[in-house]
């Protein structure tokens, strides 16, 4: 059977596979264009995405905002999910079941989208796609390629937040992101 946009999004809407579908306000499906060619997978809902239903609203969607506003791209070409979809309480990383829970909704935005590049927002979403000992100091900015899609990673936009001087770093990890899908589309 094949699911459309509306069906992951009704099914996300009435999940109950993991404990954080009892504690969540609203679950966070994906945001964007489904003809977005860059897809950014994050790690989870914060407090404020929680109460939205919206991914990156909060304080760390400012710095999201202000990264691809820097390189020229704007939300609306782009796709942003998570690899959980509820909200973690307290903010704490999610948990391995939990990630696993949610992976099958992941797996279909990602089949409907075919995005040519996938971004991975800091290290639980890198270590889930990328590879299980990705270390982001060392391998932010490094591409690997699977099938027709190249992959790469940065700094989660909380860690700009924890430390600013991190922003002009993870701006060229952007830049890089542009340039690819430039170099990669023709
Ligand atoms: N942090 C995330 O990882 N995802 C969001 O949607 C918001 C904040």
């Amino acid at each position: 059977m094949q699911y459309t946009w509306n069906d992951i999004e009704q099914h996300i809407a009435a999940c109950t596979c993991c404990p954080l579908s009892r504690t969540r306000n609203r679950p966070v499906m994906g945001r964007g264009s489904h003809q977005a060619d860059i897809m950014l997978i994050a790690e989870a809902p914060g407090g404020q995405e929680d109460q939205q239903g919206i991914p990156f609203v909060g304080r760390s969607g400012e710095i999201l905002d202000s990264l691809l506003r820097d390189c020229g791209l704007t939300r609306e070409e782009i796709y942003i999910t998570n690899i959980v979809k509820c909200h973690p309480p307290g903010n704490r990383d999610p948990k391995d079941e939990e990630k696993e829970a949610c992976f099958p909704y992941l797996k279909y935005e990602t089949y409907l989208l075919k995005p040519k590049i996938i971004v991975c927002l800091g290290r639980v979403a890198a270590q889930r796609i990328i590879s299980a000992d990705f270390r982001i100091t060392r391998q932010h900015g490094t591409w690997i390629y699977r099938k027709n899609c190249a992959l790469t990673a940065t700094y989660h936009p909380s860690a700009i937040l924890r430390d600013p001087s991190k922003y002009e770093m993870v701006k060229e990890d952007f830049y890089e992101i542009v340039k690819k899908k430039t170099e990669w589309m023709d």
